[in-house]
């Protein structure tokens, strides 16, 4: 059994990032949700718990609370930010509303030694978002260390185990919070560095193969880097015969991509492989829709229809579903982790009803629901997968349909497709393409006034997009030379007439997500 740190979700949107924080130090961390009775995560591979922040107010009705027990186990215990006000008022202390809610930087100076605090520099910028104040702390308490107002911003309380913190060490903006998160786990809990993409694939191996066991396995196809890994690590782990490969042409995807993807899938061993043209049924299933969870609903049931039926001749009797599900679909869809996490968008293969009814079934096999965007791609490469697939930017299930806003129409796929393609070959020529996270085009459901020769024009808007990521949960835009876009924006323009108007978007993630719908 290898060493855990198990995560207790109040709902945090940082939540997964504190997890992604201490496994890129080695040690493995696991989400579950926060009021969770201990008897159904702790085992003997605990070694330490934390407890997320929270969107709620601990004065909040109904507002979650951690298990009593948690703090009998005499394991160690880290709260941030609402998980340091829930112990706190738990253990006796007292909790206040302050009069605005304080978000952002905060100097924090470190008062006493700590091992928790080993190794950082006495003061550091923490980053800070609540809206409630430690009036009181509970007896016992020991102030390791203080903001600038005095407030309290490490918190010990021995008799527990416990340490909190009122910053989020989990974001970027925290000075050494890489640094803190790793203390905790490697120093205070004890945890061992066994985390690693290499153990996690003996691991999938094994667990894929009890579950499969001889039974044949069904997995829908998308050309993205996620389903293209769990087609490699299936036809590793198991007879090829058994794996059965299913590409449904949506309409909805990038030039060629159908093509280039056949021939990848025979490359990697494929011996069933099914081309489905679904375009047609897509299409018609999408005309006059333009609310954005409407289509992903649409597009993620009709997938699941189309598979089906499709399924139905080729599959007799039962199979297993298998999909690229990824940790952060999970999480985002608001499901897998805190029954407190707001539903951001609903990924398909997570929420589709028909999906819900195959998993209740224990029918699903999601070979990398625990793994990161960056780890499904280093396991790629450990799968043996080439760069072009496995260094891809991702393209979302429901294709170029939520990158198209308003209807989605034959004629939009097809100027949006075009446009993509002279984007990404631009960001190739330009040397680009592996530096930016994720670049795509999105087609504005708006017109816009322009010239076209001596006539008024009143063409469609693109908005070009280019994001630098880790994992897709946060985003920067991407600093291109102006000249750079001058120079795509002109060629987009004189090469799709109906394309009058070129935008570039430059906003982050948050407040924004990455695609626009
Ligand atoms: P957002 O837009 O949520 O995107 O910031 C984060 C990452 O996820 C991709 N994405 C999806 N991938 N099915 C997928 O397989 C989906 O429904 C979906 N929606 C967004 C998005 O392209 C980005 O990389």
């Amino acid at each position: 059994m290898k060493d855990r740190i198990v995560i207790l979700d109040f709902g945090s949107q940082t939540t997964h990032l504190i997890g992604r924080r201490i496994r890129e130090r080695g040690v493995y961390a696991e989400i579950v949700p926060g009021d969770s009775p201990v008897s159904e995560w702790l085992d003997g591979s605990v070694r330490g718990i934390i407890l997320s922040g929270s969107p709620a107010s601990v004065h909040d009705e109904g507002s979650p609370r951690p298990d009593s027990a948690v703090y009998r186990q005499g394991l160690p215990i880290l709260g941030i930010c609402y998980g340091l006000q829930v112990t706190a008022l738990m253990q006796g202390g007292t909790v206040a509303p302050s009069d605005t809610r304080e978000y952002g930087p905060a100097p924090v100076k470190i008062n006493t030694d700590h091992a928790l605090v080993e190794g950082l520099s006495r003061s550091f910028i923490s980053w800070m978002s609540h809206g409630d104040t430690l009036r009181r702390l509970p007896e016992g308490s020991v102030e390791i260390a203080s903001t600038s107002q005095g407030v309290p911003a490490i918190v010990s309380i021995p008799t527990l185990s416990f340490v909190g913190l009122q910053f989020h060490p989990e974001v970027s903006h925290t000075e050494s919070g890489g640094a803190i998160l790793d203390n905790f786990a490697t120093r205070l809990c004890g945890a061992r560095r066994q985390w690693s993409v290499e153990n996690y694939l003996q691991q999938l191996e094994k667990d894929v193969r009890a579950k499969v066991q001889d039974k044949p396995v069904l997995l829908l196809i998308s050309g993205g880097v996620d389903s293209s890994v769990v087609a490699a690590a299936l036809l590793k782990t198991l007879n090829p015969d058994q794996v059965h490969l299913m590409y449904v042409d949506t309409g909805l995807m990038r030039k060629d991509e159908s093509r280039e993807i056949g021939a990848a899938l025979k490359r990697l061993g494929a011996k069933n492989l099914y081309l489905v043209d679904a375009e047609e049924r897509f299409l018609t299933a999408l005309a006059g829709v333009t609310e954005p969870e409407e289509k992903r609903t649409i597009i993620g049931d009709l997938f699941m229809t189309v598979q089906e039926t499709e399924v139905l001749n080729r599959l007799p009797g039962e199979y297993l579903l298998a999909q690229g599900t990824l940790y952060t679909d999970l999480i985002e869809s608001g499901d897998g982790v805190g029954r407190g996490a707001n539903t951001i968008k609903s990924h398909h293969n997570v929420a589709s009803p028909l999906v819900r009814t195959k998993r209740e079934a224990g029918l699903v096999v999601e070979p990398l629901a625990a793994l990161y965007k960056d780890e499904v791609r280093e396991l790629g490469r450990l799968l043996g997968l080439p760069e072009e697939i496995v260094g891809r930017h991702p393209f979302p299930g429901p294709g170029l349909a939520v990158r198209i806003l308003g209807e989605v129409t034959r004629e939009r796929c097809e100027i949006l497709r075009e446009v993509d393609a002279l984007y990404i070959q631009a960001l190739r020529d330009a040397g680009l393409y592996d530096e930016i996270w994720q670049a795509f085009a999105v087609l504005l459901p708006i017109r816009s006034v322009g010239v076209a020769g001596d006539q008024r024009a009143y063409g469609e808007v693109i908005a070009l997009r280019a994001i630098t990521s880790r994992d897709g949960m946060t985003a920067d835009v991407y600093g291109f030379q102006p000249e750079f876009l001058r120079n795509l924006a002109a060629n987009i323009t004189n090469r799709i007439p109906q394309v009058g108007r070129v935008v570039y978007d430059c906003s982050g993630k948050p407040p924004a997500t990455i695609e626009w719908e």
